[in-house]
């Protein structure tokens, strides 16, 4: 039998928050290939803490119940020694929510605690190419504690996830020209998964009459796209809150998969992605922390997009938010030092 027929060994692959509503979606999208493609089995690794693993023995039933040839095995663990033995992905989904009353400091000051301890716990027993999405907020910084924490990975292995708003953004742009989704491409998403995030549409394309032209001559209205637009992304996912009364989940999960999807497989010739990657301080932005920026990604390594030309209004957006971004790594550095 020629070696291209035999399946490739199964990889390991971890989320965290597992008994939670976005793995819910997450774990069925990336056990039936939505991430590593139709040929490559995976063993799930599912961690969540001690009270909630009666909840996660459910989820483990609900996976064997859809019986889907990719999944190899499951692994429900409460402890990260287990959870990080010899993953090649992680998902770090599960976080500290933020409760009535809660200062920002108080919640920065649990999560770090959280990113701490799976760092470590990556850098002893994950595989040293694993490569990580922080989910659970705030995403950014949690990225960026938790490669201090994994000195032995590269930092490049190390990400948290804008492309929730990178795929809000292009459903607003799809939906006021009134053509399909997968028509418009290269919209940017610049600095903190927060409500300081830039969404950048200055750059972005759509496709009309099999014509591909810039999206802000499709629009044809700055003012919208600088202010409207803005603010639309930046607030969907306190909107998603207020008709749901629940966080978005479904499409967090999907954008979790497209991220982790592209950075296996790569992005298409022209395409450009979001992602919160750490900062070698192109286009101004702070350096060393965890800044959305427009990248490409080929061999399974990520590259920013150099040379676009940001105008004025731009710089000034992405200064806020890295300033937001320095005082967040500073509030979270003086935790781990208190
Ligand atoms: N980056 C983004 O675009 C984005 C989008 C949506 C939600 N989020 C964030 O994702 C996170 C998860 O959201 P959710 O709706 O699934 O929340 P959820 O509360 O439904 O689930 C979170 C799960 O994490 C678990 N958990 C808590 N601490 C843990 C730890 N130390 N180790 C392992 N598991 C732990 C909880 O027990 C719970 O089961 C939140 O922080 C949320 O703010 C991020």
């Amino acid at each position: 039998m020629k070696s291209s027929h035999l399946k490739p060994e199964p990889i390991r692959v971890v989320v965290t928050g597992a008994a939670g509503q976005i793995a819910y979606s997450l774990l069925y999208m990336v056990a039936k290939g939505d991430v590593f493609g139709p040929n490559q089995p995976v063993i799930l690794h599912l961690l969540d803490i001690p009270p909630m693993m009666p909840v996660l023995e459910g989820v483990v039933m609900e996976l064997a119940d859809c019986a889907i040839p990719l999944l190899r095995g499951v692994v429900p663990t409460a402890d990260v020694a287990v959870a990080f033995k010899d993953v090649s992905a992680a998902f770090l989904v599960g976080a500290m929510p933020r409760k009535e009353g809660m200062e920002r400091k108080d919640l920065l000051s649990a999560n770090v605690k959280i990113f701490k301890e799976q760092g470590s716990a990556l850098d002893r027993y994950a595989k040293k190419d694993v490569k990580v999405l922080v989910v659970g907020n705030p995403a950014n910084t949690n990225a960026l504690i938790c490669s201090k924490y994994a000195p032995s990975i590269p930092k490049e292995n190390f990400t948290a996830m804008t492309r929730l708003d990178q795929n809000r953004a292009q459903a607003q742009i799809s939906s006021r020209l009134g053509v399909p989704v997968g028509e418009v491409s290269n919209v940017i998403i610049w600095g903190n998964h927060s409500s300081t995030q830039f969404p950048d549409a200055s750059h972005a394309l759509v496709n009309i009459n099999g014509k591909q032209i810039a999206v802000p001559d499709a629009i044809k209205d700055d003012n919208w796209l600088r202010s409207m637009f803005v603010e639309i992304v930046q607030k969907r996912g306190a909107t998603v809150i207020a008709a749901r009364k629940m966080s978005s989940a479904l499409s967090a999960a999907k954008a979790a998969t497209d991220h982790m999807r592209d950075w296996f497989a790569g992005t298409a010739p022209g395409a450009v992605v979001s992602m919160g990657v750490i900062s070698d301080g192109s286009y101004g932005a702070p350096k060393d922390v965890v800044f959305s920026f427009p990248v490409t990604i080929k061999d399974g390594k990520w590259r920013i997009v150099e040379g676009l030309v940001i105008d004025d209004f731009a710089k000034e957006k992405l200064a806020l938010t890295g300033a937001e971004l320095e005082e967040e790594k500073r509030e979270a550095v003086a935790i781990t030092q208190a």
